[in-house]
């Protein structure tokens, strides 16, 4: 039912989401996987910070953060997210809305593991969205736990992934005197099929 065609092409969402995400990072002057996260506060007050997309899975997008930020708390409550990422340079965004779990097994330490020692201990120091006396408070910390946990820190415990599974994936890109292509990709909860209806600009 669907008209479908050029770089909407595809029957599953995750690899067209990863083929554009390819695409932008020839063309975006940086962070080409910086998504917009949306969350929502125990009053339903929405709350939007941008953080690095790290992985598309075959049914999820992962990012990472502090298990104590602010928008972990919030999605720790309500379970759910949603993002969007947008590329200036392809004209192009994707919305995604689901659900979140933790991954803070193997693959986040393996994804620690990858980062360079001064990031590894940063995350071990920042008591991320917590109040900060001063940028020498912070250094200071950073020091005192260079010495506790020295060149090969291990992943904190308070430091992890996020897993966004999607109920909802939107696919839009800008046409021609604002006639823009937008394609929603829905599945019920559990499912697995995708139902795919394109959308007015
Ligand atoms: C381009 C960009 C990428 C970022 N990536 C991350 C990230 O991957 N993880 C993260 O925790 N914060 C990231 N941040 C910082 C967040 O936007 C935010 O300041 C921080 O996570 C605290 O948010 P919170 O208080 O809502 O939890 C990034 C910021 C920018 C501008």
């Amino acid at each position: 039912m669907s008209d479908r065609s050029g770089i909407f092409t595809g029957e599953n969402p995750f690899e067209l989401a990863r083929s554009w995400l390819t695409e932008a990072e020839v063309s975006e002057p940086n962070d080409p996987n910086a998504i917009a996260l949306s969350t929502v506060d125990a009053d339903g007050m929405p709350n939007t910070r941008m953080v690095l997309l790290k992985e598309i899975e075959d049914d999820a997008f992962v990012f990472y953060t502090n298990y104590g930020s602010v928008k972990a708390e919030e999605i720790e409550a309500t379970g759910k997210a949603s993002f969007v990422m947008h590329w200036k340079s392809l004209r192009r965004q994707i919305r995604v809305r689901g659900t979140v779990t933790r991954e803070e097994g193997s693959k986040a330490n393996a994804y620690y593991h990858s980062r360079s020692l001064k990031s590894r201990l940063g995350a071990w120091a920042s008591h991320q969205s917590q109040p900060l006396a001063s940028r020498a408070a912070l250094m200071a910390e950073v020091a005192k736990v260079t010495a506790v946990h020295g060149p090969n820190p291990a992943r904190p415990p308070f430091w992890g992934g996020y897993r966004i599974c999607p109920t909802e994936i939107e696919f839009w890109a800008d046409g021609a005197f604002r006639l823009h292509d937008r394609y929603r990709w829905v599945r019920q909860k559990g499912k697995v099929e995708w139902v795919v209806v394109r959308l007015n600009p």
